[in-house]
């Protein structure tokens, strides 16, 4: 039975990390896979994050089981930053998981949202690619609309058609901030919108926040989950800590659920219970034990706050660098100097992309998404360059 497995292909955007590893070129440029780098092109460990964990090791005196909800006091310590310092639980209506990444805690989410009787959902795309992965692994329909304009704005003309062609109880998935792939978020005036939208249509948010706090901050960036939260009964948020606190391969992550009445709180989160046991059992849990030593001690989560600034900043410096390249052939670069986060996608060709990889060691995303932060310094002057001469 298993030699009539067809071979499948490798993940597009993982086979990034080891072509790149393989280039011998000194000049070449990673623009792959999402992970922050630093002005040397580092990504190293956020100081507050080795400090809990040399903590971690310290006082750490047991690895007993925790159980399918991972670490209670890492998925509450998040929760005033994801639902606001005021009222987190909302009344009580919302509790939370720990998943294994930002991955675990979208699949969770699909398959909880599907256990309910979620049939479809929809989704602005392009998106990042493992979601509609998810869905077809699940078995739930997808159904796409335009996430942006070709001028380089969140498409509510689509979103509004889509909405208006969903059918009541369907799902809906929108990124809460840093949208994956273009970078392309929408306005609080947006948010305001889809919020009444999405609730008079009695559809099921499933909110991705993968990226809190390497938007516009981690207030500014929980905007449109909270406002969705105001309009709508019931909600499943996705949580990953992979690029706010650096963990990315301890995978540290957590789903959260809102119901409309806190008495069925228990019952809904033990359906997240039973999908973890049958899917992993239990999250891994180093990473999340140093988060919440992190999120428990002033201190260290000054120092972590300051150490997301800092990147924050350093994002903010490359785009505007790129917004001032102008005009490159069909690329608008001064749009990417508004938009948000990790990532933004450049109207390029196959034939370009291969360009680029071929004669200029850039390693890219097959759709043209870059990855800001792979540029620095010392390399965005080539970059530039290399997309003139390619697309200029
Ligand atoms: C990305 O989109 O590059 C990241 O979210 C990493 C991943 O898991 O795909």
């Amino acid at each position: 039975m298993l030699s009539d497995l067809a071979p499948q292909p490798a993940d597009a955007l993982l086979a990034l990390i080891k072509l790149h590893r393989d280039d011998p070129r000194a000049d070449k440029i990673d623009l792959g896979v999402g992970v922050y780098r630093t002005g040397q092109g580092d990504t190293p460990v956020f100081s507050a994050i080795k400090a809990a964990e040399a903590r971690l090791v310290e006082t750490q005196d047991s690895k007993a089981y925790l159980g399918p909800e991972g670490d209670m006091g890492f998925v509450r310590g998040l929760m005033p930053y994801i639902f606001g310092a005021d009222d987190p639980t909302r009344g009580g209506r919302i509790d939370g998981m720990q998943a294994p990444g930002g991955t675990g805690a979208v699949r969770l989410a699909v398959a909880l949202a599907k256990k309910a009787g979620v049939g479809r959902v929809w989704m602005g795309t392009p998106s990042w690619p493992n979601h509609a992965q998810i869905y077809a692994d699940l078995d739930i329909e997808m159904k796409p609309f335009a996430h942006a304009t070709k001028n380089g704005r969140a498409d509510m003309d689509a979103l509004r058609v889509a909405v208006g062609l969903a059918e009541r109880g369907d799902a809906m998935l929108l990124h809460g901030c840093c949208h994956n792939p273009t970078g392309i978020d929408y306005a609080p005036a947006e948010w305001d919108e889809i919020a009444a939208l999405v609730a008079d249509k009695g559809l099921l948010p499933l909110l991705d926040l993968a990226y809190q706090g390497l938007g516009e901050g981690m207030e500014a960036d929980a905007f449109g989950v909270r406002r969705v939260l105001d309009a709508v009964p019931e909600a499943i948020v996705a949580y990953s800590c992979d690029k706010n606190f650096g963990l990315y391969r301890d995978r540290v992550g957590a789903a959260y659920v809102m119901v409309d009445d806190a008495a069925l709180l228990p019952a809904v989160m033990s359906n997240g219970y039973a999908l973890a046991r049958a899917n992993w059992s239990m999250p891994p849990d180093h990473g999340a034990a140093a988060v919440r030593i992190v999120l428990e001690d002033a201190d260290l989560t000054a120092q972590w706050l300051d150490e997301l600034g800092t990147m924050r900043a350093r994002m903010a410096k490359v785009r505007a660098r790129l917004a001032e390249a102008g005009r490159i052939g069909a690329i608008d670069m001064a749009a990417l100097g508004s938009q948000h986060g990790l990532f933004s996608m450049l109207p390029l060709s196959g034939e370009q992309i291969a360009a680029l990889r071929a004669d200029y060691g850039i390693y890219m995303a097959g759709s043209g998404r870059i990855n800001i932060a792979g540029l620095t310094t010392g390399n965005i002057d080539a970059f530039i360059a290399a997309l003139r001469a390619v697309a200029g």
